[in-house]
């Protein structure tokens, strides 16, 4: 296989990041910069951490990124930055289910309306802007109960054959807690406005995506928390037990596949995509304390609960079908990946001291 190094074409155009100071959205805008290209980093700055994440992309990318504080949630503010950008690739959302229990609401009017926000002001404003969307395996529900997965070692697997190489992209919608509604309400728009507004979009339905600037905390960006905890020898807390599986995907083969995705438009538009590690890189989550034990050479202090509602015993991204559409594939294993985020967490924790601390302790 050959891979697509990000191809940035015009060096005067400009892209509007939107969640731009987030974990994903800032990896994002910085690579972008790096390969030339001008950036506008919108965010309102709601999620602990991206006021730092933005200091980060000003301090080293100065003019090329522009951080513009805006809420998706006012139309006047995402019609101006629309209009003024030449594509979007559009991240900002609530993020964690465990929040969309408590304010169904705010959820909604944050990853549903605002998404209608951000496509009616491409429709409106600047129509031939491509437009990449961060969707997810919620969608996609539960999938299996207990009944119909086994466990071999410390994982679950799924007792049908047809998820050898994953859940690919036809498996149905059944959306599920109000995050995963809200979610999947904007995929499906975004996906819609392509085939009745003929916008050029194209929906990455991601799974678990982890590494450097990622803030992580228990309702989201477990990966991070559990090294955030181990490295800081506070207990960590399982909900379920423990051999549910997720592919892990390192934030350096996300941010190249989003940006394939953007180079891709013309080809891909209209599609929708399951990005993740996929089967090689899937591991449990007692898989990820023992990775994390020989790596800290400590065991960390666990602790288990019940599970949380939509809790998948097993997802695994089938991305058979975006690596074939935008000649990609993930390059950084668990392992190696797991390396560099401690690195980053460790040198992170040390530097930033109480603030670091408070920062990652907070819930969003
Ligand atoms: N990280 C993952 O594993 C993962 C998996 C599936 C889907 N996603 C999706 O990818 C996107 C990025 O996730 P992330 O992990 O970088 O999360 P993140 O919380 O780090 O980034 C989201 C950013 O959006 C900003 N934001 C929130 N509401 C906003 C609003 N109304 N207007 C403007 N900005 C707003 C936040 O301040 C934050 O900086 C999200 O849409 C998320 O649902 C992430």
């Amino acid at each position: 296989m050959t891979f697509a190094s990000p191809n940035i074409k015009n060096s005067s155009e400009r892209i509007l990041v939107t969640g731009g100071c987030g974990f994903l959205g800032c990896n994002i805008a910085a690579k972008l910069a790096t390969r030339g290209r001008s950036v506008v980093a919108m965010d309102n700055l709601s999620r602990r951490g991206s006021e730092e994440n933005a200091e980060w992309l000003r301090q080293r990318y100065g003019n090329r990124v522009a951080i513009e504080i805006a809420d998706t949630r006012d139309a006047d503010a995402v019609d101006a930055l629309v209009s003024a950008n030449t594509a979007v690739m559009h991240l900002a959302a609530q993020v964690a289910v465990t929040t969309s229990l408590e304010d169904p609401i705010s959820d909604f009017e944050i990853n549903g309306h605002g998404t209608l926000n951000v496509l009616q002001a491409i429709r409106r404003r600047n129509p031939r802007a491509p437009i990449v969307f961060a969707s997810t395996n919620k969608v996609y529900g539960r999938l299996f109960d207990p009944s119909e997965v086994r466990r071999v070692d410390c994982r679950y697997v799924p007792d049908d054959p047809r998820f050898t190489h994953g859940v690919a992209e036809d498996t149905p919608l059944d959306l599920y807690s109000p995050y995963g509604c809200s979610k999947g309400v904007a995929d499906q728009y975004v996906r819609d406005y392509s085939r009745v507004f003929a916008l050029r979009s194209v929906v990455l339905r991601m799974s678990c995506v982890y590494g450097p600037r990622q803030f992580g905390n228990e309702d989201q960006g477990w990966i991070a928390h559990f090294l955030l905890e181990a490295i800081r020898r506070r207990p960590i807390t399982i909900y379920g037990d423990g051999y549910q599986v997720r592919d892990a995907l390192f934030v350096d083969d996300a941010v190249n596949a989003w940006i394939a995705a953007l180079d891709n438009i013309n080809s891909i538009s209209g599609r929708i995509f399951n990005l993740g590690g996929g089967p090689s890189n899937a591991i449990s989550l007692r898989d990820l304390l023992q990775l994390i034990s020989e790596l800290r050479g400590d065991q960390p202090d666990v602790r288990y609960a019940a599970w949380r509602p939509g809790d998948q015993p097993w997802y695994v991204s089938d991305i058979r079908a975006v690596s074939q559409a935008v000649e990609w594939e993930p390059r950084v294993s668990v392992r190696q990946g797991l390396r560099l985020i401690e690195r980053w967490l460790d040198n992170h924790v040390s530097a930033g001291g109480a603030l670091a601390s408070e920062l990652l302790e907070a819930r969003v």
